[in-house]
């Protein structure tokens, strides 16, 4: 299977190709089309051209072709499932879930395209200002390209994609180079649904070559992207006057106080920790539990843990696969290491097979350990104890991230407390940090990104905003 570049509403040969292998078996999948210099440049052309007629597009016309692109994805959804385990090692149960939250989030970007507006301006609130009748409207910004993770190869392209067909902008994207089927294939049904050309160009091959391109072209009026903070900060460094919105990683913790019924809870805490092998930004990592609580917890979430099923990713019972890659797996053991040499235990885990990673149970882990202060992105949980909520918010906020966190508790004060003292992004009360639904405002504080997705906070983040005043 050899995939071209999709420029201007056409597939594009390029001038290079390279094998593309499954993360799971290491058997090849496909031949991927290596963009250089060059035939990023087309693309950006293409979506430079097509610009005025996305600008011009009314809404309720947008509006159709995402609707018409997530029932074409509801009538190949199996289709889409099978693609995400196949090249992103994704279990198929899932991947099955990824396609339904992707349709969501297309249907919620066409019904959000209707409601772009601005607000009338109280313009004589200040002495000159009588006489003035002034209002605020939202314009696509132009071009913007999108820079997207393995880890969501559907979900993840629709919150960028979404958002800026939906304000009437044009992309170029750029997928991640482990999974590169799902975005031409998106591509294939933006076409059908009835997209310009040159409105989505998808443009595969190196990070770096293509992000430099992209970052660096003035005709480009945003950057979106999704990935490591380092790689965020070195786009944010680049891209000059340019709006960037980042969405990176995070070490996501939930508290668990003191009087939750812990069988209520433990199967929605396994989940968070060990859906996807621990490679989505707000899976579940550290976990601080009251004492009164600790032994509990920890024996009914380490039985749970030992439930679930390793194998391969389109086994529908598989509930835990393959790492992205062999470095990965590599990495994950290397960091248990380091966090038993600092003192910690291991309750279950700590093996691997090829690049299945066992999930993994660390109990007692030192606040200095890697499995502790950065982004694991691996079945690997921690799970410390606490003896009071304060102890737990400071262990929580002693990071360098803050995208999502959770807490599970009984006393509305402590949670009031804890939703305001946690320094994230979103806090989620009875809940695990790892929730998400695609409407909802997402994005975090510190290093774990800027701006906000969740369609109609992303559809803000690109527009720009303009102000009509009119002198009576
Ligand atoms: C992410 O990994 O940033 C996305 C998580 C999600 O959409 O559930």
């Amino acid at each position: 299977m050899k995939k071209h570049l999709f420029i201007d509403g056409e597939w594009v040969e390029a001038g290079e190709y390279r094998p593309l292998f499954s993360p799971y078996n290491g058997e090849q999948i496909a031949e991927v089309a290596w963009a250089g210099a060059a035939e990023v440049k087309l693309a950006i052309e293409a979506a430079e051209r097509a610009r005025p007629i996305m600008a011009g597009m009314p809404a309720y016309e947008r509006a159709a072709i995402l609707e018409k692109l997530a029932s074409l994805i509801r009538e190949k959804s199996e289709e889409c499932a099978r693609l995400i385990a196949f090249e992103a090692a994704k279990p198929l149960k899932t991947a099955r879930l990824e396609v339904e939250r992707t349709i969501a989030t297309y249907k919620f970007a066409a019904e959000e395209s209707k409601r772009i507006h601005g607000e009338t301006i109280p313009m004589d609130a200040a002495p000159g200002g009588e006489d003035r009748v002034a209002y605020t409207i939202r314009q696509p910004l132009g071009v913007v390209a999108a820079i997207t993770p393995f880890n969501f190869p559907m979900n993840l392209v629709a919150h960028k994609v979404g958002p800026a067909i939906a304000a009437g902008n044009t992309i170029v994207l750029k997928p991640a180079g482990q999974t590169p089927l799902s975005a031409l294939f998106l591509a294939e049904l933006m076409q059908q649904a009835g997209l310009p050309a040159g409105a989505l160009n998808v443009v595969t091959g190196s990070g770096s070559v293509i992000g430099d391109c992209l970052v660096t072209d003035e005709r480009i009026k945003a950057v979106t992207f999704t990935g490591s903070p380092e790689v965020g900060i070195a786009i944010r460094n680049k891209a000059g006057l340019k709006k960037v919105i980042l969405e990176l990683g995070s070490n996501s913790a939930l508290i668990v106080d003191q009087g939750v019924d812990v069988d209520a809870m433990v199967a929605r805490a396994v989940t968070g920790a060990f859906s996807y092998a621990g490679q989505v930004c707000i899976s579940l990592q550290r976990i601080y539990v009251h004492e009164q609580l600790f032994d509990e917890f920890v024996r009914k979430f380490v039985m749970q843990t030992e439930t679930l099923r390793l194998g391969d990713p389109l086994d529908p019972a598989s509930d835990v696969s393959a790492l992205i890659g062999l470095r990965d797996a590599e990495r994950s053991l290397q960091w248990i290491a380091e966090a038993e040499k600092l003192g910690a235990i291991v309750a279950t885990g700590n093996r691997k097979d090829g690049n299945i990673v066992q999930p993994t149970v660390l109990l007692h882990v030192d606040a200095t350990s890697k499995i502790s202060c950065q982004e694991v992105f691996a079945p690997i949980v921690m799970i410390n104890k606490v003896s009071t909520i304060e102890e737990a918010i400071r262990q929580v906020n002693n990071s360098k991230y803050g995208l999502q966190a959770g807490i599970y508790t009984q006393n509305i004060r402590t949670a009031l407390a804890a939703a305001e003292a946690l320094e994230v992004g979103g806090v989620m009360i009875n809940d695990i940090p790892t929730f998400r639904v695609d409407h909802m405002p997402y994005g975090g504080v510190k290093e774990s990104g800027t701006g906000r997705e969740g369609v109609k906070y992303a559809i803000q983040e690109l527009t720009e905003l303009k102000l009509i005043c009119f002198k009576k």
